[in-house]
């Protein structure tokens, strides 16, 4: 039945925040029940920029998965695992990295933009996507879920299975972006979602503390007394109501435009229903959190199937290039 193969990926960046579970997470939650599903937390790539600190990892792993299970991931159904635990992704990447050039990674705009943003410049860097394009093909995986950003790093994972193929015959898959419509999720300040920004709303905070947030965002700049005629449509409190309210076209757009429902109110409303539709997977999370031998035992179980996929791909691999000297 579950005859197709998706391989998903998120940094370990720690607790998780409503953007990367109503972007990414709720979306996995929903393809575990169709695929045979790999959810690798990539702290490879996190190496990238956390070079230098590597004691905040083994945290921000845990805290990830922790919000993995309690947004709904089941590791019966899909195997949750750590990057570095399944050493057949660093293999696969050395071989990859043979088959691309530099200009090809260099014209990427994920990697010109992020060597401005943070001064990266490392050869590790440079090859982040190859290292992705690894992660994806060592499981021969048929889709991958990714928003628009990412969709150019899946076409270089597709192009370099392609590549090795033709020039060592048919053994790996090429992959396609399973593309996710990611519904916009502004932070407290309107810009978009970010532990960075500090604009973020955690799966982890409290009713009480995601009350505080909420009442502090930002709305339409030109609605500055509760009748003035407000503009839905710029304002980040209403991109929430989008994700979090029952039809926010008829029952928070109108009265916000006349002038009737004010600012103050709004959020009010959306304070309640944010809190009522994560109110589930914060209660599992507070059972789950402390349970350190079950959250440890899932990502160990969870490296050791994905190991076996990636392990027999990896034999046809060193097959088809001749290179099982014995
Ligand atoms: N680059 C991805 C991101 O920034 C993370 C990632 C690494 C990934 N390996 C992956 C995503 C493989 C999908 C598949 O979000």
């Amino acid at each position: 039945m579950k005859d197709e193969t998706i391989l998903s990926g998120m940094q370990p960046t720690g607790a998780l925040h409503i953007g990367n579970l109503e972007g990414a997470l709720k979306n996995w939650v929903n393809l575990q029940n169709d695929y045979n599903m790999y959810c690798c937390i990539v702290d490879w790539h996190a190496l990238t920029e956390s070079y230098k600190d590597t004691s905040v990892l083994k945290e921000r792993i845990y805290q990830v998965a922790v919000d993995f299970l309690a947004a709904g991931l089941d590791p019966e159904k899909c195997a949750i695992f750590i990057q570095s635990n399944v050493k057949e992704h660093a293999e696969l990447h050395l071989i990859f990295s043979m088959l691309t050039t530099v200009p090809t990674l260099t014209r990427l705009p994920t990697y010109a933009d992020k060597k401005e943003d943070l001064g990266l410049d490392s050869y590790g860097f440079l090859g982040y996507p190859v290292l992705q394009a690894a992660d994806i093909c060592v499981y021969n995986a048929d889709k991958v879920p990714v928003g628009k950003d990412q969709e150019k790093h899946i076409w270089l994972a597709a192009d370099l299975a392609k590549r090795f193929n033709g020039l060592y015959g048919e053994t790996l898959r090429e992959p396609q972006v399973l593309l996710t419509k990611i519904p916009l999720i502004p932070g407290t300040d309107g810009r978009k979602m970010s532990k960075s920004l500090d604009n973020h709303i955690m799966i982890l905070d409290t009713e009480e503390a995601t009350a505080k947030k909420l009442k502090r965002m930002f709305t339409d700049p030109d609605k500055l007394r509760k009748d003035d005629p407000g503009h839905p449509e710029v304002c980040p409190v209403f991109a929430l109501h989008n994700v979090y309210s029952d039809n926010p076209n008829e029952t928070i757009a109108p009265p916000c435009r006349t002038g009737e429902l004010g600012c103050v109110d709004c959020k009010a409303k959306l304070i309640i229903n944010l809190n009522n539709s994560l109110g589930p997977i914060r209660e599992k999370r507070v059972v789950i959190e402390n349970n350190k031998d079950y959250i440890w035992d899932v990502l160990n179980s969870g490296a050791t199937r994905a190991r076996e996929r990636a392990a027999s791909v990896m034999e046809s691999v060193r097959s088809a290039m001749k290179m099982e000297y014995f």
